[in-house]
Protein backbone atom coordinates (compact mmCIF):
# COMPACT_ATOMS: atom_id res chain seq x y z
CA UNK A 1 0.00 0.00 0.00
CA UNK A 2 0.64 3.81 -0.53
CA UNK A 3 1.36 6.58 2.63
CA UNK A 4 -1.67 8.78 2.39
CA UNK A 5 0.10 11.88 3.49
CA UNK A 6 3.15 11.55 1.50
CA UNK A 7 2.47 8.49 -1.10
CA UNK A 8 5.68 6.84 -0.34
CA UNK A 9 4.95 3.20 0.19
CA UNK A 10 4.22 1.62 3.46
CA UNK A 11 4.88 -1.43 5.43
CA UNK A 12 2.77 -3.46 7.49
CA UNK A 13 3.40 -3.40 11.67
CA UNK A 14 0.35 -5.13 13.01
CA UNK A 15 -2.38 -7.33 11.47
CA UNK A 16 -5.20 -8.37 13.51
CA UNK A 17 -7.24 -9.79 10.74
CA UNK A 18 -11.08 -9.03 10.28
CA UNK A 19 -12.81 -6.99 13.35
CA UNK A 20 -15.97 -5.84 13.49
CA UNK A 21 -16.36 -1.80 13.68
CA UNK A 22 -15.45 -1.38 17.33
CA UNK A 23 -18.20 1.83 18.15
CA UNK A 24 -20.99 -0.29 16.37
CA UNK A 25 -22.40 -1.83 19.74
CA UNK A 26 -25.24 -4.00 18.59
CA UNK A 27 -28.51 -3.88 19.88
CA UNK A 28 -29.56 -7.71 20.11
CA UNK A 29 -27.44 -10.31 20.08
CA UNK A 30 -28.44 -11.66 17.02
CA UNK A 31 -27.96 -8.87 15.10
CA UNK A 32 -25.35 -9.36 12.18
CA UNK A 33 -22.44 -7.28 12.07
CA UNK A 34 -19.90 -6.82 9.91
CA UNK A 35 -16.08 -7.50 10.11
CA UNK A 36 -13.25 -5.53 7.86
CA UNK A 37 -9.55 -6.13 8.14
CA UNK A 38 -7.80 -4.01 10.89
CA UNK A 39 -3.79 -3.46 9.65
CA UNK A 40 -1.59 -0.91 10.99
CA UNK A 41 1.35 0.03 8.67
CA UNK A 42 4.17 2.45 8.72
CA UNK A 43 5.73 4.96 6.22
CA UNK A 44 9.21 5.08 6.16
CA UNK A 45 9.18 8.23 4.41
CA UNK A 46 7.18 10.52 6.34
CA UNK A 47 6.68 8.21 9.52
CA UNK A 48 3.44 8.30 9.38
CA UNK A 49 1.15 5.03 10.74
CA UNK A 50 -2.08 4.37 9.37
CA UNK A 51 -4.82 1.91 8.61
CA UNK A 52 -4.15 -0.15 5.39
CA UNK A 53 -7.95 -0.60 4.70
CA UNK A 54 -10.76 3.06 5.73
CA UNK A 55 -13.95 1.59 5.98
CA UNK A 56 -16.03 3.19 4.22
CA UNK A 57 -17.60 6.53 6.62
CA UNK A 58 -21.44 5.94 5.52
CA UNK A 59 -20.90 2.75 7.13
CA UNK A 60 -18.64 3.18 9.77
CA UNK A 61 -20.33 6.92 11.31
CA UNK A 62 -24.29 5.98 10.86
CA UNK A 63 -25.87 5.77 14.46
CA UNK A 64 -22.84 6.98 16.17
CA UNK A 65 -22.70 5.96 19.71
CA UNK A 66 -19.17 8.17 20.84
CA UNK A 67 -20.30 10.82 23.77
CA UNK A 68 -17.48 12.38 25.46
CA UNK A 69 -17.71 11.25 28.60
CA UNK A 70 -18.16 13.48 32.00
CA UNK A 71 -14.87 13.08 33.43
CA UNK A 72 -12.33 15.16 35.91
CA UNK A 73 -9.55 14.20 34.31
CA UNK A 74 -11.01 15.36 31.06
CA UNK A 75 -12.44 18.80 31.76
CA UNK A 76 -8.99 19.36 33.74
CA UNK A 77 -7.35 18.83 30.18
CA UNK A 78 -10.24 21.57 28.57
CA UNK A 79 -8.55 24.18 31.20
CA UNK A 80 -5.30 23.55 30.70
CA UNK A 81 -5.61 23.35 26.56
CA UNK A 82 -7.99 27.20 27.04
CA UNK A 83 -5.46 28.33 29.52
CA UNK A 84 -2.46 27.64 26.66
CA UNK A 85 -4.35 28.87 23.59
CA UNK A 86 -5.28 32.52 25.83
CA UNK A 87 -1.60 32.54 27.05
CA UNK A 88 -0.14 32.08 23.83
CA UNK A 89 -2.02 34.81 21.99
CA UNK A 90 -4.23 32.40 20.00
CA UNK A 91 -7.44 33.66 21.19
CA UNK A 92 -8.95 36.47 22.95
CA UNK A 93 -12.09 38.06 23.48
CA UNK A 94 -13.37 38.56 20.11
CA UNK A 95 -12.44 35.06 18.54
CA UNK A 96 -14.68 33.02 16.49
CA UNK A 97 -13.75 29.71 17.24
CA UNK A 98 -14.98 26.58 14.97
CA UNK A 99 -14.93 22.83 16.49
CA UNK A 100 -15.28 20.19 14.15
CA UNK A 101 -15.95 16.63 15.22
CA UNK A 102 -17.32 18.97 18.65
CA UNK A 103 -19.70 15.87 19.64
CA UNK A 104 -21.70 16.89 22.60
CA UNK A 105 -19.54 19.80 22.97
CA UNK A 106 -17.94 19.66 26.00
CA UNK A 107 -15.00 21.22 24.85
CA UNK A 108 -16.94 24.63 23.45
CA UNK A 109 -18.76 24.79 26.35
CA UNK A 110 -15.50 25.51 28.94
CA UNK A 111 -14.24 27.86 25.74
CA UNK A 112 -17.69 29.49 25.22
CA UNK A 113 -16.86 32.11 27.99
CA UNK A 114 -13.05 32.73 26.60
CA UNK A 115 -14.41 34.46 23.16
CA UNK A 116 -16.80 35.79 21.13
CA UNK A 117 -18.66 33.00 19.28
CA UNK A 118 -18.42 29.42 19.06
CA UNK A 119 -19.69 27.09 16.73
CA UNK A 120 -19.55 22.91 16.30
CA UNK A 121 -19.43 20.65 13.60
CA UNK A 122 -20.74 17.30 14.01
CA UNK A 123 -22.15 14.41 11.71
CA UNK A 124 -24.10 12.42 13.92
CA UNK A 125 -27.47 14.06 14.46
CA UNK A 126 -28.27 12.40 17.62
CA UNK A 127 -24.64 13.93 18.85
CA UNK A 128 -25.85 17.42 17.49
CA UNK A 129 -29.21 17.04 19.38
CA UNK A 130 -27.74 16.70 22.84
CA UNK A 131 -24.94 19.69 22.14
CA UNK A 132 -28.17 21.71 21.40
CA UNK A 133 -29.38 20.79 24.62
CA UNK A 134 -26.77 21.87 26.44
CA UNK A 135 -26.77 25.56 24.64
CA UNK A 136 -23.98 24.31 21.91
CA UNK A 137 -24.83 25.91 18.10
CA UNK A 138 -23.73 22.76 16.48
CA UNK A 139 -24.64 22.22 12.67
CA UNK A 140 -24.61 18.65 11.66
CA UNK A 141 -22.33 17.58 8.50
CA UNK A 142 -19.04 16.38 7.85
CA UNK A 143 -16.13 18.94 7.53
CA UNK A 144 -14.17 19.83 4.36
CA UNK A 145 -13.62 22.07 1.88
CA UNK A 146 -17.30 23.07 1.17
CA UNK A 147 -18.53 22.95 5.11
CA UNK A 148 -15.56 25.72 5.23
CA UNK A 149 -16.23 28.01 2.05
CA UNK A 150 -19.58 28.17 3.37
CA UNK A 151 -19.39 28.96 7.10
CA UNK A 152 -16.53 31.70 6.01
CA UNK A 153 -19.35 33.05 3.54
CA UNK A 154 -22.14 33.76 6.07
CA UNK A 155 -20.31 33.80 9.27
CA UNK A 156 -16.82 35.24 8.62
CA UNK A 157 -13.34 33.39 8.59
CA UNK A 158 -12.23 31.67 12.47
CA UNK A 159 -9.74 32.70 14.52
CA UNK A 160 -9.21 28.94 15.74
CA UNK A 161 -10.36 25.91 14.25
CA UNK A 162 -10.45 22.93 16.77
CA UNK A 163 -10.22 19.02 15.78
CA UNK A 164 -9.97 17.23 18.75
CA UNK A 165 -9.93 12.98 18.58
CA UNK A 166 -11.26 13.36 14.99
CA UNK A 167 -8.83 14.53 12.35
CA UNK A 168 -7.64 11.42 12.30
CA UNK A 169 -10.97 9.45 11.87
CA UNK A 170 -11.19 10.40 8.13
CA UNK A 171 -9.32 8.68 4.79
CA UNK A 172 -8.13 11.74 3.39
CA UNK A 173 -6.37 14.38 5.89
CA UNK A 174 -5.65 16.48 2.94
CA UNK A 175 -9.44 17.66 2.43
CA UNK A 176 -9.62 18.25 5.96
CA UNK A 177 -6.90 20.67 5.85
CA UNK A 178 -8.12 22.38 2.71
CA UNK A 179 -10.75 23.05 4.40
CA UNK A 180 -8.97 24.59 7.44
CA UNK A 181 -6.84 26.98 5.32
CA UNK A 182 -10.59 27.74 3.37
CA UNK A 183 -11.66 28.82 6.99
CA UNK A 184 -8.63 30.40 9.04
CA UNK A 185 -8.24 33.56 9.35
CA UNK A 186 -4.81 34.92 8.13
CA UNK A 187 -3.71 34.49 11.61
CA UNK A 188 -5.81 31.86 12.97
CA UNK A 189 -4.50 28.62 14.46
CA UNK A 190 -5.57 25.16 14.06
CA UNK A 191 -5.55 22.84 17.21
CA UNK A 192 -5.61 18.87 16.53
CA UNK A 193 -5.50 16.66 19.23
CA UNK A 194 -4.95 13.25 18.34
CA UNK A 195 -3.48 9.53 20.14
CA UNK A 196 -0.37 9.97 19.63
CA UNK A 197 1.19 7.16 17.22
CA UNK A 198 4.55 7.16 19.38
CA UNK A 199 2.41 6.31 22.39
CA UNK A 200 0.30 3.81 21.21
CA UNK A 201 3.49 1.78 20.22
CA UNK A 202 5.22 2.73 22.87
CA UNK A 203 2.55 1.73 25.36
CA UNK A 204 1.61 -1.30 23.26
CA UNK A 205 -1.87 -0.09 23.26
CA UNK A 206 -3.93 -2.52 20.63
CA UNK A 207 -7.40 -0.88 22.23
CA UNK A 208 -5.94 2.20 19.92
CA UNK A 209 -5.98 -0.05 16.65
CA UNK A 210 -9.88 0.03 15.07
CA UNK A 211 -11.35 1.22 12.24
CA UNK A 212 -11.55 4.76 13.23
CA UNK A 213 -8.57 5.72 13.89
CA UNK A 214 -7.47 5.47 10.34
CA UNK A 215 -4.14 7.53 11.21
CA UNK A 216 -1.83 7.63 14.67
CA UNK A 217 -0.38 10.92 13.73
CA UNK A 218 3.23 11.17 14.71
CA UNK A 219 5.04 14.62 14.35
CA UNK A 220 7.26 14.27 11.63
CA UNK A 221 3.95 13.22 9.65
CA UNK A 222 1.74 16.05 10.58
CA UNK A 223 4.68 18.37 9.74
CA UNK A 224 5.01 16.97 6.48
CA UNK A 225 1.24 17.00 6.16
CA UNK A 226 0.57 20.25 6.93
CA UNK A 227 3.97 21.58 5.07
CA UNK A 228 1.89 20.44 1.72
CA UNK A 229 -0.97 22.61 2.30
CA UNK A 230 1.32 26.28 3.32
CA UNK A 231 1.00 25.68 6.83
CA UNK A 232 3.29 25.28 9.72
CA UNK A 233 4.07 23.97 13.20
CA UNK A 234 3.84 26.57 16.09
CA UNK A 235 3.67 24.03 18.84
CA UNK A 236 3.51 20.64 20.27
CA UNK A 237 2.80 18.66 23.60
CA UNK A 238 2.03 15.42 24.62
CA UNK A 239 -1.15 14.96 26.98
CA UNK A 240 -2.17 12.13 29.13
CA UNK A 241 -5.67 12.05 28.13
CA UNK A 242 -7.29 8.81 25.96
CA UNK A 243 -4.29 6.94 26.73
CA UNK A 244 -1.47 9.01 25.62
CA UNK A 245 -2.76 12.29 23.33
CA UNK A 246 -0.42 14.74 21.10
CA UNK A 247 -1.90 18.24 20.76
CA UNK A 248 -0.55 20.15 17.45
CA UNK A 249 -0.94 24.12 17.15
CA UNK A 250 -0.34 24.99 13.62
CA UNK A 251 -0.93 28.08 11.24
CA UNK A 252 -0.13 29.55 7.66
CA UNK A 253 3.58 29.41 7.08
CA UNK A 254 3.38 33.27 6.72
CA UNK A 255 1.55 33.83 10.40
CA UNK A 256 2.91 36.39 12.92
CA UNK A 257 2.69 33.71 15.23
CA UNK A 258 6.59 31.88 16.11
CA UNK A 259 7.41 28.32 15.86
CA UNK A 260 8.09 27.13 19.49
CA UNK A 261 11.09 25.52 20.54
CA UNK A 262 8.66 22.50 20.96
CA UNK A 263 8.24 21.50 17.75
CA UNK A 264 12.28 20.87 17.42
CA UNK A 265 11.45 18.71 20.87
CA UNK A 266 9.73 16.53 19.95
CA UNK A 267 10.55 15.64 16.41
CA UNK A 268 13.93 14.80 17.80
CA UNK A 269 12.47 13.21 20.45
CA UNK A 270 10.01 11.00 18.36
CA UNK A 271 13.07 10.34 15.68
CA UNK A 272 15.16 8.84 18.72
CA UNK A 273 12.65 6.44 19.96
CA UNK A 274 10.72 4.83 16.33
CA UNK A 275 12.73 2.83 15.50
CA UNK A 276 12.90 -0.19 13.78
CA UNK A 277 12.70 -2.02 16.43
CA UNK A 278 10.05 -0.38 18.16
CA UNK A 279 7.72 -1.22 15.26
CA UNK A 280 9.03 -5.12 15.84
CA UNK A 281 8.43 -5.13 19.01
CA UNK A 282 4.62 -3.49 18.94
CA UNK A 283 3.27 -6.97 17.74
CA UNK A 284 5.10 -9.36 20.26
CA UNK A 285 4.44 -7.58 23.17
CA UNK A 286 0.98 -7.31 22.34
CA UNK A 287 0.86 -11.33 22.56
CA UNK A 288 2.74 -11.20 25.93
CA UNK A 289 -0.26 -8.95 27.03
CA UNK A 290 -2.95 -11.56 25.86
CA UNK A 291 -1.82 -14.20 27.31
CA UNK A 292 -1.35 -12.98 30.89
CA UNK A 293 -4.60 -11.43 29.87
CA UNK A 294 -6.11 -14.88 29.65
CA UNK A 295 -4.25 -16.32 31.89
CA UNK A 296 -5.82 -14.07 34.49
CA UNK A 297 -9.70 -14.87 33.24
CA UNK A 298 -9.15 -18.47 32.95
CA UNK A 299 -8.06 -18.77 36.14
CA UNK A 300 -10.71 -16.45 37.53
CA UNK A 301 -13.28 -18.04 35.67
CA UNK A 302 -11.99 -21.71 36.29
CA UNK A 303 -12.13 -21.27 40.14
CA UNK A 304 -16.20 -19.78 39.83
CA UNK A 305 -14.98 -16.34 40.19
CA UNK A 306 -17.39 -13.53 38.14
CA UNK A 307 -15.58 -10.98 36.31
CA UNK A 308 -17.43 -7.48 34.98
CA UNK A 309 -15.80 -5.12 32.39
CA UNK A 310 -15.50 -1.58 32.85
CA UNK A 311 -15.64 0.97 30.01
CA UNK A 312 -17.56 0.05 26.73
CA UNK A 313 -15.09 2.13 25.19
CA UNK A 314 -13.63 1.70 21.35
CA UNK A 315 -10.74 0.65 22.62
CA UNK A 316 -12.44 -2.06 25.05
CA UNK A 317 -14.01 -3.25 21.69
CA UNK A 318 -10.18 -3.94 19.76
CA UNK A 319 -9.38 -5.52 23.42
CA UNK A 320 -11.95 -8.15 24.21
CA UNK A 321 -11.77 -9.35 20.61
CA UNK A 322 -7.87 -9.69 20.30
CA UNK A 323 -7.76 -11.51 23.08
CA UNK A 324 -10.36 -13.12 22.40
CA UNK A 325 -12.60 -12.85 25.40
CA UNK A 326 -16.62 -13.28 25.24
CA UNK A 327 -19.79 -13.25 26.95
CA UNK A 328 -19.41 -17.01 28.05
CA UNK A 329 -16.87 -15.51 31.04
CA UNK A 330 -17.73 -12.20 31.08
CA UNK A 331 -21.18 -11.18 30.61
CA UNK A 332 -21.26 -7.52 31.61
CA UNK A 333 -19.71 -4.33 31.07
CA UNK A 334 -20.28 -1.52 33.32
CA UNK A 335 -20.61 1.72 31.40
CA UNK A 336 -22.00 5.51 32.25
CA UNK A 337 -23.14 6.28 28.76
CA UNK A 338 -26.77 5.83 28.80
CA UNK A 339 -27.01 4.97 24.72
CA UNK A 340 -24.59 2.09 25.29
CA UNK A 341 -26.41 0.66 28.12
CA UNK A 342 -28.91 -2.82 26.85
CA UNK A 343 -26.39 -2.89 23.74
CA UNK A 344 -23.37 -5.68 23.35
CA UNK A 345 -19.72 -5.35 22.39
CA UNK A 346 -19.26 -6.82 18.88
CA UNK A 347 -18.49 -9.67 18.79
CA UNK A 348 -18.00 -10.66 21.79
CA UNK A 349 -21.50 -9.58 22.94
CA UNK A 350 -20.61 -8.43 26.12
CA UNK A 351 -23.89 -6.67 26.86
CA UNK A 352 -23.36 -2.98 28.60
CA UNK A 353 -24.77 -2.45 31.98
CA UNK A 354 -25.44 1.05 34.18
CA UNK A 355 -22.19 1.48 36.55
CA UNK A 356 -24.55 1.37 39.67
CA UNK A 357 -26.09 -2.33 38.37
CA UNK A 358 -22.50 -3.63 38.21
CA UNK A 359 -21.90 -1.68 42.28
CA UNK A 360 -24.94 -3.91 42.96
CA UNK A 361 -23.58 -7.07 41.68
CA UNK A 362 -20.02 -6.81 43.08
CA UNK A 363 -18.33 -9.37 40.93
CA UNK A 364 -15.04 -10.51 42.34
CA UNK A 365 -13.26 -8.95 39.64
CA UNK A 366 -13.53 -5.75 37.35
CA UNK A 367 -11.62 -5.76 34.03
CA UNK A 368 -10.97 -2.15 33.38
CA UNK A 369 -11.39 -1.37 29.53
CA UNK A 370 -11.48 2.28 29.91
CA UNK A 371 -8.09 2.37 30.82
CA UNK A 372 -6.99 5.58 30.13
CA UNK A 373 -9.83 6.50 33.43
CA UNK A 374 -8.10 4.05 35.25
CA UNK A 375 -7.69 6.32 38.75
CA UNK A 376 -11.15 7.67 38.38
CA UNK A 377 -12.46 4.20 38.03
CA UNK A 378 -10.72 2.18 40.58
CA UNK A 379 -11.31 5.65 43.27
CA UNK A 380 -15.29 5.15 41.86
CA UNK A 381 -14.86 1.12 42.48
CA UNK A 382 -13.51 1.43 45.90
CA UNK A 383 -16.07 4.17 47.13
CA UNK A 384 -18.99 1.30 45.77
CA UNK A 385 -17.62 -1.66 46.44
CA UNK A 386 -15.23 -1.12 49.11
CA UNK A 387 -11.80 -3.19 48.88
CA UNK A 388 -13.31 -6.90 47.69
CA UNK A 389 -13.48 -6.64 44.24
CA UNK A 390 -10.02 -7.33 42.62
CA UNK A 391 -9.31 -4.86 39.53
CA UNK A 392 -7.43 -5.99 36.36
CA UNK A 393 -5.50 -3.35 34.59
CA UNK A 394 -4.00 -3.88 31.55
CA UNK A 395 -2.06 -0.80 30.57
CA UNK A 396 0.98 0.23 30.68
CA UNK A 397 1.34 -3.60 32.01
CA UNK A 398 -0.89 -5.93 33.32
CA UNK A 399 -1.74 -5.40 37.39
CA UNK A 400 -3.94 -6.83 39.27
CA UNK A 401 -5.09 -4.52 42.30
CA UNK A 402 -6.34 -6.77 45.41
P1 LIG B 1 -13.21 6.69 25.87
O1 LIG B 1 -11.90 6.32 26.39
O2 LIG B 1 -13.65 8.09 26.04
O3 LIG B 1 -13.31 6.41 24.38
P2 LIG B 1 -12.91 5.46 23.18
O4 LIG B 1 -14.26 4.95 22.82
O5 LIG B 1 -12.35 6.45 22.24
O6 LIG B 1 -11.97 4.35 23.51
O7 LIG B 1 -14.31 5.73 26.49
C1 LIG B 1 -14.44 5.62 27.84
C2 LIG B 1 -15.67 4.83 28.16
O8 LIG B 1 -15.68 4.62 29.55
C3 LIG B 1 -16.96 5.56 27.81
O9 LIG B 1 -17.86 4.66 27.18
C4 LIG B 1 -17.52 6.01 29.14
C5 LIG B 1 -16.93 5.03 30.10
N1 LIG B 1 -16.69 5.56 31.46
C6 LIG B 1 -17.45 5.06 32.50
O10 LIG B 1 -18.30 4.18 32.31
N2 LIG B 1 -17.23 5.56 33.78
C7 LIG B 1 -16.31 6.52 34.02
O11 LIG B 1 -16.13 6.94 35.19
C8 LIG B 1 -15.54 7.03 32.93
C9 LIG B 1 -14.50 8.10 33.15
C10 LIG B 1 -15.76 6.52 31.65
Amino acid sequence: MTCRICGAPTERVLDLGEMPPANRLKDSLEQFENSYPLVMEYCRECSNLQLQYCVDAAELYANYLYVTPDSPSLEAHYAKLIGRLASQGYIDKSSFVVEFGSNVGSFLRRLKPEVARILGIDHAENICAIARERGIETECRYFGPETAEEIRSTRGPADLIVARHCAAHNENPHLLIEGVTGLLSPDGVFLMENAYGLETLRNFEVGQVYHEHMFFFTVQAVERLFAMHGMRLLDVSIEPVHGGSVVFAAARAESRHPTLPSVAEHRELERAALTPSLLAEFPRRLEEMRRQVRGLVDTAVGSGQSIWLYGASAKASTFVNYVGLTREEIPYCADSTPVKQGRFLPRANIMVRPEMEAFGAAPDYFLITAWNYADEIVAKIRANCGTRPRIIVPHPTVAVLS
